[in-house]
C-alpha cells in the first residue's frame, strides 16, 4: 500500500514498485516544492530516505513533468538501495522510450543525459541509439490501417488481450465480418495514402477461408496495392495452404508465424495447445509464398530456464525470418496465469533478454522497434528485430506514434497525431464483440468525424 500526500504522483510511483515486483510494500511517501527545489522523502521498513532535486521550472507543465521524474528517482533510488538491485531501465518507467529519446534530441538535448540521469543501463542507451539509427528514414511518418479480428482458437493462458475462445464467439464471427465490411468501406477516403496495413488479433487465421476472403476483399476494395500488408495469422495450429494462398491473392506481404516458445513442455504448460513440430510446418508453409515472416517469441514463460529460451532464439535464428520480435512476459489482469504466478524470475528473464540481443545482433540482426508495457517482468521490453532491412513499417509508425493509425473493429483504438507528435487523440470501439455489433453504424458515422 502506497500512501502519498500527492496523488497525481501515485500512478508514476506506482510504475516503480511494480517493476520491483514491490506493490504491496509499505511506503509512505512526502513530496514538497519550494523556491526550485523538490523534496521527496520517502518511509519505508521504518527507515526515512530523502532526496532534494534542485529545478527552476519555467510553467506548470514543466513543473509537474519535473515532479514526477524526481519522485520516480525518489523511488528507483530508495529500492535500489534496499533491494540491491539496478533494473536495466532505471527509474524510466514510459512505454515508448525511443519516441522519449527522438523528443529529447528534436528538443536539441542530449537524451543520453537524460537517460543517464534516470539511471538507464549503458547497454539499453546503445540499444536505444541503434533503434534510432533504423529508424530515421521513417520518421516522417505515415497512416496506418488497422483491423481488428479478435477471435482465437483457445485462450493462451498467458494472454490478456481482448479475445476469446472461437467455440464461444463463433455465433457472431458472420455478424462481425460484416459490421468490420461496413466500416472499412466507411473510411475509404480516410485511409488514402496509407503506408502500411496490419490485420491483428486474436488470431485472423481462426475465420474460415470464407470469413477471411471477405474481409480481403473489402481491404482490397479501399487500398491500393503495394503498401506493407502484415496479417497476424497467428498460431501455428490453425495454418492452412488455403488461408496462404488466399493472403497472398489479396497482396498481403508480411505474415506472422507465433510460436512464443519452441519448447513442447512450455507450450503446453500454457495452453498454447500447439506444438513445435506444427511452428515448422507453418513457417515452411507460409515461407513457399514468399512472404516476409515475423516471428513472436516471449521471455519468462511458465518454468523456463534460460536455457530453454536459449533453444528458442535458436530455433527462431535457423528458420532466417525478416523479423524476429522478443517479448517480456506481462501478467495483466485478464490473464489466466496472474493467479499462478506469484512472483517472476526477474533476474533469469533479465538474462534472457542479454542472451536474445547478443544472439540476434550476432545472427545480423538490427532492433528496429521497443516498446514496453505495464506489468512487464521487471520493467523489461519488447523488441522487433530485423534482418537485410526488412522493418516492419507498421511498427514503426504505430507504437512511435508518427502517423494517424485508422483502426476498425472490436476494441481498435484510431489515433489522430497532429504535426510533430504533440497532440494526439483517441477514439475507441467497444471490446466485446456484441456490444461492437450492436454499435458499428454509430461509430461508423463517428469515426469520419472524428478524422475530419
Ligand atoms: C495480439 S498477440 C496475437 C498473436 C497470435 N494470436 C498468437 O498468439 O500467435 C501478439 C503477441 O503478443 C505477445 N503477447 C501476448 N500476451 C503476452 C503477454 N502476456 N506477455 C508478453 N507478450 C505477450 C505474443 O508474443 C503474441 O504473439
Ligand atoms: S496469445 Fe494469441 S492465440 Fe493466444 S489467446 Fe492471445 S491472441 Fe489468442
Amino acid at each position: 500500500m502506497l500512501n502519498t500526500n500527492c496523488e497525481y504522483l501515485r500512478p508514476e510511483i506506482m510504475d516503480v514498485l511494480r517493476a520491483f515486483d514491490m506493490e504491496e510494500g509499505e511506503f509512505t511517501h512526502y513530496f514538497s516544492y519550494s523556491g526550485g527545489k523538490f523534496l521527496n522523502v520517502i518511509e519505508y521498513g521504518s527507515e526515512f530516505y530523502d532526496f532534494t532535486d534542485e529545478f527552476e521550472p519555467a510553467d506548470d507543465l514543466e513543473y509537474k513533468r519535473f515532479a514526477k521524474r524526481f519522485a520516480k528517482l525518489a523511488f528507483y533510488k530508495t529500492l535500489s538501495k534496499t533491494t540491491g538491485k539496478n533494473l536495466p531501465w532505471g527509474a524510466l518507467t514510459g512505454i515508448r522510450p525511443t519516441k522519449m529519446a527522438f523528443a529529447e534530441t528534436a528538443a536539441g538535448r542530449d537524451f543520453e543525459k537524460l537517460f543517464k540521469t534516470l539511471c538507464v543501463s549503458e547497454e539499453n542507451i546503445a540499444l536505444v541509439k541503434r533503434i534510432m539509427d533504423v529508424q530515421k528514414p521513417y520518421r516522417g511518418g505515415g497512416k496506418s490501417l488497422y483491423v481488428s479480428l479478435p477471435f482465437c482458437p483457445t485462450k493462451c493462458d498467458y494472454c490478456s488481450f481482448i479475445t476469446a475462445p472461437i467455440q464461444k464467439t463463433r455465433q457472431y464471427v458472420d455478424r462481425y465480418v460484416d459490421c468490420l465490411i461496413k466500416e472499412i468501406e466507411s473510411v475509404r477516403d480516410i485511409v488514402r495514402g496509407v503506408r502500411s496495413v496490419y490485420v491483428g488479433g486474436g488470431t485472423p487465421f481462426v475465420l474460415s477461408a470464407e470469413q477471411l476472403e471477405k474481409v480481403y476483399s473489402a481491404i482490397d476494395g479501399v487500398m491500393p496495392r503495394g503498401a506493407e500488408y502484415t496479417v497476424e495469422a497467428g498460431r501455428p495450429d490453425v495454418f492452412s495452404e488455403e488461408k496462404l494462398a488466399l493472403s497472398k491473392k489479396y497482396g498481403v506481404t508480411r505474415i506472422c508465424v507465433n510460436p512464443q516458445s519452441f519448447n513442447d513442455k512450455t507450450l503446453e504448460a500454457i495452453g498454447r495447445k500447439h506444438t513445435a513440430a506444427q511452428t515448422y510446418a507453418a513457417y515452411e508453409a507460409a515461407e513457399k509464398f514468399g512472404f516476409d515472416i515475423n516471428i513472436d517469441l516471449i521471455a519468462g514463460l511458465a518454468e523456463e530456464t534460460c536455457a530453454d529460451f536459449e533453444k528458442s532464439v535458436e530455433a527462431a535464428i535457423s528458420l532466417n525470418p525478416a523479423n524476429i520480435t522478443v517479448h517480456t512476459l506481462s501478467l495483466k489482469s485478464g490473464a489466466k496465469l496472474k493467479e499462478s504466478v506469484k512472483r517472476l524470475h526477474i533476474d533469469e528473464i533479465s538474462q534472457m533478454i542479454a542472451l536474445s540481443r547478443e544472439r540476434l545482433s550476432a545472427a545480423g540482426y538490427a532492433p528496429y522497434y521497443l516498446y514496453r508495457q505495464k506489468y512487464q517482468a521487471g520493467g523489461l521490453e519488447n523488441v522487433g528485430w530485423c534482418k537485410n532491412g526488412k522493418e516492419c513499417i507498421y511498427n514503426i509508425d504505430v507504437m512511435e506514434e508518427l502517423g494517424d493509425n485508422i483502426a476498425v473493429g472490436a476494441g481498435a483504438i484510431s489515433k489522430r497525431v497532429f504535426p510533430a507528435g504533440e497532440r494526439i487523440e483517441r477514439f475507441d470501439s467497444p471490446k466485446d464483440i456484441p456490444s461492437y455489433i450492436n454499435c458499428c453504424a454509430e461509430k461508423i458515422v463517428k469515426r469520419i468525424e472524428f478524422f475530419k
